[in-house]
């Protein structure tokens, strides 16, 4: 081991997206020596990709607004799967996380007298989105990050973790790393850790998310004996780009619906009227004039069915399109261009302006948007203590998209940026309690070596599997089997397949040196992405109802039953990307009565 680069840390943060940086700057707050972890280049999130806004009932817009709705609000856009503690700790401290935003420096959109403007977005009661025109997530990364360097956190970037190691009791006392750049191996000893990837979207083929989200996080936690929960619930934002296809999958923000875009199929029809499930029927307009005074004079009344929560419009999306109402490339028409000036477009939306002119040669002040359905956001994850973000691996925390529990079965837009603040920061105070008691641990000789020369084994072999095919096949199989709608025999093929997949990628070989070496990159992600894939498909297969990101076209409507288990996977023997993973339905944590009759009274 010691010709391997070591470093000892108190706090190590895997992962330099909004949580991480959070969960960073609280630990080093506490005078700790803390690392940030990344695998990609400083700033360079999917963060990013949350664009409209991030929500908190701080009341600028509507004075009638208060954590309460949007308790409310969170709990039944996830179809009451979400983890209460969670969603009540959300909705209460996002206020203060996004002041604290603003103290640091963010630069928010404004209202007329100066508060921090917010905009609307689906399923949500209020327009409760503080922003930054379409470019929210950028400005919360850009703070975090100018405060992260400012407290001179070390950061590793281009440096991505393989593997924790672990003591005789199971606790964290470390991690194993390679450098993108170099190819050599780093070793980090660390009494806490904290688990910021981000998510899984890289396993489907239209998706909004970037190379890096291939689900490391969830897989290292697993194969360290952390528990997953509802994997199955995955988010297709309804709008994505559909056209050119070199493109396809990239997000189109739900800022447009939420600054008054409307959805049409080839008839141009505003079709999203006829999709109105009951449960959101009394808050709904029901006719394009109702929903457009709605636009024109602001109130809180019937909202549009454009700003229904995510999982019922991309269903209908889809719907349209199966049905043959689909436009020219496989989507239906976003329109802002009729319903707003060119300026308000240019000046509330520029990044999809410049978006769509640049790679689709579409100006959306003038012509209507094609999108549909792309893979965003995974809503299941690492289970997690809600208060501390503590993890059941010992000295292991998980914060952000990574950890599951908080957004149900599906998140509300704008959720997922508060989620980041809100958790970030528990998990950093959590994760610097723990260190300030405990001493430095050492790493496993052993361990280290078992997971340099795993994540080495395909230099080693002469002639295997192209790590390529295996992840474009992931990617059609996932986006086939276990897209958007899904059915047992599909889910079933799929769990076939992928085991076939996890036996070819255990030959995958690559040629060529460790110096940045993509191929070699792509072959230590399978393991992660065949794993993660696994666990969403499982989880679609036995969770035998439709409820938010889950849709089963064999069981279309929600089992009360079902609705009060989470399905929880582990590992039950062995760890690595080769043992086994069970799962089993478990009771949800049952919500006390007080928030319950909250909920209730808000729900009416
Ligand atoms: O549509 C969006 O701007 C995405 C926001 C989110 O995922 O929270």
């Amino acid at each position: 081991m010691s010709q391997i680069e070591h470093h000892d840390y108190d706090v190590i943060v895997i992962g330099a997206g909004g949580a991480g940086l959070r969960a960073a700057i609280e630990a080093k707050g506490r005078g700790l020596k803390v690392a940030l972890v990344c695998k990609s280049l400083l700033g360079k999130a999917h963060t990013v990709m949350a664009e409209g806004g991030v929500a908190a009932a701080m009341g600028n817009v509507y004075a009638e607004d208060n954590w309460k709705v949007h308790f409310r609000d969170t709990m039944r856009g996830g179809k009451m799967l979400n983890h209460w503690r969670m969603a009540q700790l959300h909705a209460q401290e996002s206020p203060d996380r996004v002041q604290e935003l603003e103290g640091w420096g963010a630069l928010f959109d404004r209202t007329k007298d100066g508060k921090i403007l917010q905009r609307d977005f689906g399923g949500h009661r209020y327009a409760r989105l503080a922003h930054v025109g379409d470019r929210t997530g950028l400005e919360l990364i850009r703070t975090l990050q100018q405060r992260a360097v400012s407290m001179d956190i070390d950061v590793f970037m281009e440096c991505k973790v393989v593997r924790l190691t672990t003591d005789n009791d199971g606790a964290v006392t470390g991690a194993v790393a390679y450098w993108r750049p170099t190819g050599e191996f780093v070793t980090f000893g660390a009494k806490s850790i904290v688990l910021a990837t981000g998510g899984v979207g890289k396993s489907w083929k239209f998706t909004s998310n970037s190379w890096e989200s291939t689900g490391d996080g969830h897989a290292i936690a697993m194969w360290a004996g952390a528990s997953l929960i509802d994997m199955e619930c995955v988010q297709f934002h309804p709008t994505g780009m559909v056209w050119p296809l070199s493109v396809r999958g990239i997000l189109v923000t739900e800022g447009v619906r939420g600054d008054g875009g409307v959805l049409r199929n080839s008839d141009g029809k505003r079709f999203m009227f006829d999709y109105v499930a009951d449960m959101f029927r009394a808050e709904t307009a029901e006719s394009e004039d109702e929903a457009d005074r709605w636009y024109d004079d602001h109130t809180a009344g019937r909202r549009p069915p454009e700003l229904l929560p995510r999982d019922e419009v991309a269903r209908s999306i889809n719907t349209e399109v199966k049905a043959g109402r689909g436009s020219p490339h496989g989507g239906v028409f976003l329109d802002i261009a009729s319903r707003r000036t060119a300026d308000d477009i240019r000046k509330r939306l520029p990044s999809m302006y410049h978006q769509f002119m640049e790679l689709a040669g579409v100006d959306i002040t003038r012509e209507a948007m094609e999108v549909g359905p792309t893979c965003h956001y995974i809503m299941g994850g690492v289970q997690v203590d809600p208060d501390t973000a503590a993890t059941s691996v010992p000295g292991l925390y998980a914060a952000g998209e990574v950890a599951g529990g908080m957004h149900g079965s599906n998140r509300l837009g704008g959720n997922s940026l508060s989620d980041l603040i809100v958790f970030g920061r528990r998990a950093g105070i959590a994760a610097a309690d723990r260190a300030e008691n405990l001493r430095q641990p050492s790493l496993s000789e052993s361990q280290v070596t078992e997971y340099v020369d795993e994540a080495l084994a395909p230099f080693t072999r002469e002639s295997g599997e192209n790590p390529y095919d295996l992840q474009h096949e992931l990617q059609e199989l996932m986006q086939a089997n276990v897209g958007i709608i899904r059915t047992e025999s599909e889910l079933v093929e799929a769990l076939e397949k992928l085991e076939v997949l996890k036996e070819r990628a255990a030959n995958v070989a690559v040629g060529g040196g460790r110096v940045y070496n993509p191929g070699w990159n792509l072959a230590t992600d399978l393991p992660s992405m065949l794993t993660v894939s696994t666990c969403t498909a499982q989880g679609a297969r036995d969770r035998r109802e439709s409820r938010g990101g889950q849709t089963r076209e064999d069981f279309p409507k929600a089992d009360p039953e079902l609705g009060k288990v989470n399905f929880v996977q582990r590992q039950s023997s062995g760890r690595g990307f080769s043992s086994e993973i069970t799962i089993t339905p478990e009771p949800l944590p049952v919500m006390p009565d007080e928030l319950m009759a909250i909920f209730e009274e808000e729900s009416k």
